[in-house]
């Protein structure tokens, strides 16, 4: 049985800022990927505490919300068969240096904070983060 799904996709600021974002883009769909909505952002330090809540007890919370709100972002809404572990898998592992060959962030990523690109981690999360960026 076919399981469409939607995931989040996120440019982070420095990919957005090393002119990433089309190259990036291009991976997607060239794995599969329908890209149904996007647009480039600023997003203000309150909005990146907000969407990062999860990881609100975390001690990288802080520069992890100083980061996403340092720059402009790239948001997507992906779709695909399986979207969420499919775009996981594209993605990589979360540190660079532990990401497969073939990766986005093995390719992009510059260090476990700046690492290129965020994706939602289930389809309940990748509705809660779709739902931020794109009901309005
Ligand atoms: P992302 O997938 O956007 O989700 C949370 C982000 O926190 C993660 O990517 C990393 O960029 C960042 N981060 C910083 N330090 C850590 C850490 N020790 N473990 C996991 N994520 C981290």
């Amino acid at each position: 049985m076919n399981n469409i799904q939607k995931t989040l996709s996120i440019i982070k600021p420095d990919a957005v800022e090393r002119n990433l974002t089309e190259e990036i883009k291009s991976i997607f769909k060239k794995n599969g990927f329908e890209i149904i909505g996007e647009k480039k952002i600023k997003i203000s330090k309150e909005e990146a505490e907000k969407f990062y809540i999860v990881h609100q007890s975390k001690p990288f919370y802080e520069d992890l919300c100083n980061y996403l709100s340092s720059g402009p972002i790239f948001v997507m809404i992906l779709s695909k068969e399986n979207a969420v572990l499919a775009n996981r898998k594209l993605m990589g592992a979360t540190n660079p240096e532990d990401a497969k060959e073939g990766t986005i962030r093995k390719k992009y990523g510059l260090s476990i904070d700046k690492n290129s690109v965020h994706g939602s981690d289930s389809e309940e999360n990748a509705k809660k983060e779709i739902d931020f960026f794109f009901s309005s």
